[in-house]
């Protein structure tokens, strides 16, 4: 996958948390398209592409004033449309030029900002992203992997490599009990919901979590993932992790954690699971940066799979053809994990 379809661009993608973007601009990068980011003085958002029709300095280098942009070298300033507002020293009856620069949508969702890269498309995020509850997060970060966005998705909503690469923390080896996987297709992307009789074998499980009622995987277009866990005292953990391809080889990811009906301050999530999600998330970088060096290393291969592979498809086929294959519908996959 070099080039990216176009349908991709008609989607909203995460690009930066909000609590990241203070007084000046940022420049953002994702499939392909370059933009400075910034929040005006009345707290909007403001996304135009990266390159002043001047003499193409980059205006995520420049300042906001007021509403506008303005470039850092000779400062035109530009409003959230992209229209050229104002030439410094340019006499007040001589005429602006007839020129803009690209303005993109962009709007902020559960503490992150979000981009449409195309001009026309989806008029807002996906429904995992609109229906997040603020006010339930704890905790959230970004993490750039160094892999492919397709790799990294099945990697979060793969259990079966957890005894291997998170040994002890998600899951153990030797410790295995069977687990019914349901996957079902909707409108945006696909569920799976996991039932078992036995607790999850990991030190994550033994020191936050009680019998689970629900456990449940989501995955939304273009790049959202939901991991939802339900407890018989009807409390309720979710982390939701939005995916943004830089380039093909390269991928952030934006985390929340929501904690619904139960005693978790943001304080306390962040000291006591903070350093162990973050050692889980460090694992995960780790095993697929040598994947995607080993990708490299051999050239482009597809790879041999079997029914514990549930999820690889749906996502595959939507980043390689900006859809959802047609007839996926439900499956029931016996596993050990
Ligand atoms: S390059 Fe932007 S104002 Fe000159
Ligand atoms: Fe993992």
């Amino acid at each position: 996958m070099t080039d990216w379809h176009p349908a991709l661009h008609g989607h909203w993608h995460a690009v930066a948390l909000a609590r990241d973007i203070a007084r000046r601009p940022v420049a953002v990068s994702l499939l392909g398209v370059h933009l400075a980011l910034a929040r005006t003085d009345a707290g909007e958002w403001i996304a135009l592409e990266d390159r002043c029709p001047h003499r193409q300095a980059p205006l995520s280098a420049g300042c906001v004033d007021g509403e506008k942009i303005s470039c850092p070298y000779h400062g035109w300033s530009f409003d959230h449309s992209g229209r050229l507002c104002a030439v410094p020293g340019l006499p007040d009856e001589a005429a602006l030029p007839k020129v803009g620069v690209r303005a993109f949508a962009a709007c902020e969702r559960d503490g992150i900002i979000w981009v449409r890269p195309g001009d026309a498309g989806e008029v807002q995020p996906n429904a995992l992203v609109e229906l997040a509850d603020a006010s339930t997060r704890r905790l959230s970060w970004r993490t750039r992997l160094q892999a492919n966005v397709v790799d990294a998705m099945e990697n979060m909503l793969d259990p079966v490599h957890t005894h291997f690469v998170h040994p002890g923390l998600v899951r153990r080896e030797g410790r295995r009990a069977s687990v019914t996987a349901t996957y079902t297709a909707n409108r945006d992307g696909f569920q799976v919901d996991f039932e078992s009789d036995a607790p999850q074998s990991g030190l994550l499980y033994r020191l936050f979590e009680s019998r689970r009622t629900l456990e449940r995987a989501h995955f939304a277009t273009p790049g959202s993932i939901r991991l939802e866990y339900g407890y018989a005292n009807g409390s309720r953990i979710t982390f939701d992790l939005h995916f943004t391809p830089i380039t093909t080889e390269e991928t952030d990811v934006f985390a929340c954690v929501h904690v619904a009906g139960r005693w978790a301050p943001a304080w306390a999530v962040r000291l006591l699971a903070g350093p162990l999600l973050r050692r889980v998330v460090e694992q995960d970088a780790r095993i697929l940066k040598l994947q995607a060096d080993n990708r490299r290393r051999f050239g482009p291969r597809q790879g041999a799979s079997t029914s514990l592979d549930i999820v690889r498809p749906a996502i595959e086929h939507f980043w390689s053809f900006g859809a959802l294959p047609d007839g996926d519908e439900q499956r029931v996959v016996e596993m050990r994990l």
